[in-house]
């Protein structure tokens, strides 16, 4: 487990003059997040922040899987590895190229104050920015970055008038959903976002250990069950998450805990929690892998590396685990 070295500096100063104009600083996020397993991953995004010549510069890398499966929670934990103020800004369609880097705000006696962004104030103090969910911003923001993430490392603000240097500690990772309420990112920002750094679903016994380590209050039997569901959605390629396990988990706790004196058992409990977070689908889940790949047009889920070198009756295919959904595609 990755845990936070020690609480980074947040007495930071409040403001900062950048060509004669006073911006605002933002105020870098405090929460306390570790990353569980997955190591690799973790060692290659502090690789892409490291400088290792004074004509190197950092990479600016992108952060990539499905809902829920901890892009964002790596990049905190990497950030506070580094002790480093983490500062996060939330894209969205509406994100305006101002709100990413200064916006005005109509301040005392009609004056016009500065606001930094989450990024700007990490560029000024030297801090780490995560853009997340990079992907659901227009191509008119993600202009404005273009500068910022190559060799030029500043920003301009049209509303302030000025340019904005960013610090040699400056570092920004992108995480991207997969899903279809993005956009395309246009090729000339996505060669700037590399490397892409893909997240895997954990193995069984790194998903318990996420389990436990945010509830760690849950008992066992009820952490088996959903390590054991949330394992066997990996293995037929549906997109359930670490996240969804937390969400049934705490529901199914908090349901048994509601009424002392009239209990509901552990299996109605979980049943519950599974139709109410995941709905009844997710009860059936062969019968839910079956129907996404008809979805898919008759396709196959996406493949692994193990369907590369072993055919898909193979024993030693590494999904071949007992419940295959191979025979199954005979009905379809
Ligand atoms: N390896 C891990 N270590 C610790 N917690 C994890 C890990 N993986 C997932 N989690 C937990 O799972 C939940 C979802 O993670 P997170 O929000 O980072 O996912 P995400 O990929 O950013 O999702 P989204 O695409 O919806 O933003 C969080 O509560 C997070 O702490
Ligand atoms: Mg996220």
């Amino acid at each position: 487990m990755t845990g936070r070295p020690s609480a980074p500096a947040t007495n930071l100063s409040k403001t900062r003059e950048v060509g004669g104009v006073t911006l605002h600083l933002g105020t870098p996020d405090t929460t306390d997040q570790s990353w569980i397993g997955q190591d690799a991953v973790l060692r290659q995004l502090l690789a892409c922040w490291l400088v290792v010549d004074p004509n190197d510069r950092p990479l600016s890398p992108r952060l990539t899987g499905p809902p829920g499966i901890g892009k964002t929670t790596l990049a905190m934990a990497a950030a506070r590895l580094r002790n480093q103020p983490l500062f996060i800004c939330q894209c969205t369609a509406d994100t305006r190229p101002e709100d990413l880097i200064v916006t005005p705000v109509l301040a005392e006696k009609g004056t016009i104050a500065y606001h930094a962004s989450p990024l700007v104030s990490a560029m000024l103090v030297g801090g780490v920015c995560v853009l997340d969910e990079g992907n659901r911003m227009n191509e008119k923001s993600w202009a404005s970055l273009a500068p910022l993430l190559d060799h030029r490392r500043y920003a301009e603000s049209i509303v302030a008038g000025i340019t904005i240097p960013a610090h040699p500690d400056f570092r920004v990772c992108v995480t991207m959903n997969e899903d279809e309420s993005t956009y395309e990112v246009p090729d000339y920002i996505l060669s700037r976002l590399q490397p892409t750094l893909a997240l895997g679903f954990p193995t069984r016994d790194d998903e318990l250990a996420i389990l436990k380590y945010h509830l760690p209050f849950a008992e066992d039997a009820l952490l088996a069950l959903t390590v054991e569901f949330l394992q066997q959605a990996h293995r037929l390629k549906l997109d359930f998450s670490p996240r969804d396990g937390i969400n049934l988990l705490r529901f199914a706790i908090k349901r048994m805990a509601q009424d002392p004196r009239h209990p509901i058992s552990r299996d109605a409990a979980w049943r519950e929690a599974l139709f109410c977070v995941l709905g009844e689908e997710a009860a059936d889940l062969q019968d839910l892998a079956r129907r996404k790949r008809r979805a898919l047009g008759g396709q196959h889920a996406p493949l692994g590396l193990g369907d590369l070198f072993f055919s898909p009756d193979d024993p030693l295919h590494p999904d071949a685990e007992g419940d295959s959904f191979e025979d199954e595609d005979q009905e379809d």
